[in-house]
């Protein structure tokens, strides 16, 4: 595909020579990503939910400069029937410019996910909120709810979740008070809750999974029905590993669940455990990557340069599964590209991430 690359001080944007004619037939990670406008896909720590023999990627609007590391727009949504070919739906989630709104212009909105509630016809959408002027000390949770899958979404409300609760897997010593017992020291007011992500178990039951006491532990907290609030029950998994950017998947009755190191925008060593409940115990099992990224020289210590963001099944096939990167650039944030790789199976359950610098689909029929 032909490129323009224009680069105006900080303003740097890709424009893709065939915008809007040429259908992609197969995934280029870490390349811009163009639209069914030929513009590069402005969706980044998103999530992918399907609904109704379509997709729906959900991510963080960025835009240009550092300004473009806290919330300027909202959640861009953008729909697909092939995974590869991507229509722009516009901003499903505006942000306020009520200086009173929690989602003010300026906050901080990062890794929104989007599920389906069938009994109540909704579409809830929950996402990791930085109060504005607050750097990333609020660590909340929020919640917006749509009647459509595109949006608008309307903000429900924010908080630090699972306030006066104790963990189902609940442990003497999380009683004892301590410098470093992040948990006991915010168990009245709420738990932190930054980096996010939501899975829907096939009972139909939803979780909120997030990276929280000072990124320390993660939770995984069960909604209630409705999806529109915490029920209350939640378990502390891979305990002090200090992990975030948690993504995860079910395989024949197995829950994996990916996560990166705490790094801040650097990229670091993704790890992946795994569990016969949702809920954990977790056993870590090690870094999936394998394989090295031509584009920035950077091979599985550093995950090729990503981040995870989501694990998307894809529809009508048996174990497929994409792991979803986020090539973060925080200096000009608009720029960050997207790595999709496919999820290989060992014979021992083991999952590999091997970094492949173009494929399709078809890589699922031969596994
Ligand atoms: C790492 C997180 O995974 C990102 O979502 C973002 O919060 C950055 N830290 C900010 O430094």
């Amino acid at each position: 595909m032909g490129k323009i690359v224009i680069s105006l001080m900080s303003f740097s944007v890709t424009l893709c020579s065939n915008a809007g004619y040429a259908q992609r037939t197969a995934f280029e990670p870490s390349h811009p990503w163009p639209d069914n406008n030929g513009v590069h896909i402005n969706a980044h720590g998103g999530g992918v939910l399907s609904h109704e023999g379509a997709y729906y990627w959900f991510g963080e609007h960025k835009i240009q400069g550092r300004r473009g590391n806290t919330a300027q727009v909202g959640v861009h949504c953008y729909r697909s029937k092939d995974l590869y070919n991507w229509q722009d739906e516009g901003v499903a989630l505006r942000v306020s410019d009520d200086p009173d709104s929690e989602i003010v212009r300026g906050c901080i909105i990062e890794r929104p996910k989007v599920i389906y509630n069938p009994k109540t016809k909704k579409f809830v959408m929950w996402f990791h909120l930085e109060l504005k002027g607050q750097g990333y000390t609020a660590a909340r949770t929020a919640v917006a709810v749509s009647d459509n899958v595109v949006g608008p979404y309307t903000f429900l409300r924010s908080f630090r979740p699972n306030a006066g609760r104790l963990p189902i897997n609940l442990r003497d010593e999380d009683l004892v008070p301590g410098p470093n017992n992040y948990f006991l020291r915010d168990m009245e007011t709420g738990q932190m809750a930054r980096d996010m992500t939501l899975f829907v178990d096939e009972n139909g039951k939803a979780y909120h999974i997030a990276a929280s006491e000072e990124n320390y532990t993660l939770h995984i907290s069960l909604l209630t029905d409705d999806f529109l609030d915490f029920s209350g029950l939640f378990s502390r998994v891979l305990i002090g590993k200090h992990r975030e950017a948690p993504a995860i998947c079910k395989r024949q009755g197995r829950y994996y669940l990916l996560t990166s190191g705490c790094t801040g925008w650097a990229p670091n060593a993704a790890s992946y455990a795994a569990a016969d409940s949702i809920f954990g115990p977790y056993e870590t099992q090690g870094n999936p990557c394998q394989g090295f990224n031509p584009e920035n020289n950077s091979g599985p210590d550093l995950t090729f340069g990503g981040q995870s963001t989501f694990i998307l099944p894809v529809q009508g096939k048996t174990d497929a599964f994409i792991a979803m990167f986020d090539l973060w650039q925080p200096r000009n944030p608009i720029d960050g590209t997207y790595i999709w790789l496919p999820i290989e199976w060992g014979k021992d359950n083991r999952m590999t991430i091997r970094y492949r610098e173009k494929w399709d689909l078809s890589v699922f029929e031969r596994q």
